[in-house]
């Protein structure tokens, strides 16, 4: 089994997740290649899908969503599942935050698995990230990588369970 990570980042944080849902995927026995949404040009050759985008006004980043409209025929034909980083504050180890109102509809008719939205993190010395963000915007690291461990491992126990049933 070959799976995907894509993913859309500004400022790194939503790549870092890709990675570790990746390296969680790869530990349960997965093939896995981790890539950036704008890079990958088909889904040949994968059995399911992963996909995250760093969250800007409500929003996904521009190549998540044409990654969503380039590959929407493919996307319905494999297991997908999709993920949000954004919240700069603890809520997603409370609660499940789902899909923004924005996304929700581009993304609806993937008919994905499941989402997550894990926390975001915006913090000094990261390129592209200025004091004018820094003074608009809380600033930490709220990715809780517990959380985000233990959705791919759910993920793993999925697509481990499907390929050997079938
Ligand atoms: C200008 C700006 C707007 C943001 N808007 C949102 C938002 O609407 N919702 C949210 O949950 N997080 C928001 N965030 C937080 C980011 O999603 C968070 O920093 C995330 O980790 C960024 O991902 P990236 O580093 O992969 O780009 C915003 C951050 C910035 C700098």
């Amino acid at each position: 089994m070959r799976i995907l990570i894509a993913h859309a980042t500004k400022h790194g944080s939503t790549a870092e997740i890709a990675a570790a849902i990746g390296a969680t995927l790869r530990e349960a026995g997965l093939e896995v290649d981790v890539r950036t949404a704008r890079d990958v040009r088909t889904l040949a050759g994968y059995n399911a899908v992963v996909l995250g985008s760093g969250l800007y006004s409500a929003h996904w980043l521009r190549e998540a969503n044409r990654f969503v409209k380039r590959l929407l025929p493919a996307l319905r034909e494999v297991p997908v599942w999709l993920f949000s980083s954004g919240p700069l504050d603890h809520s997603t180890d409370f609660a499940d935050i789902p899909l923004t109102e924005h996304v929700a509809p581009d993304v609806a008719p993937i008919g994905a698995r499941g989402h997550r939205t894990f926390g975001g993190r915006l913090l000094p010395g990261t390129p592209g990230v200025d004091d004018a963000l820094l003074a608009t915007h809380r600033v930490g690291d709220f990715r809780s990588w517990d959380r985000i461990r233990a959705w791919a491992r759910e993920i793993a126990s999925v697509l481990l369970a499907e390929s050997q049933a079938g």
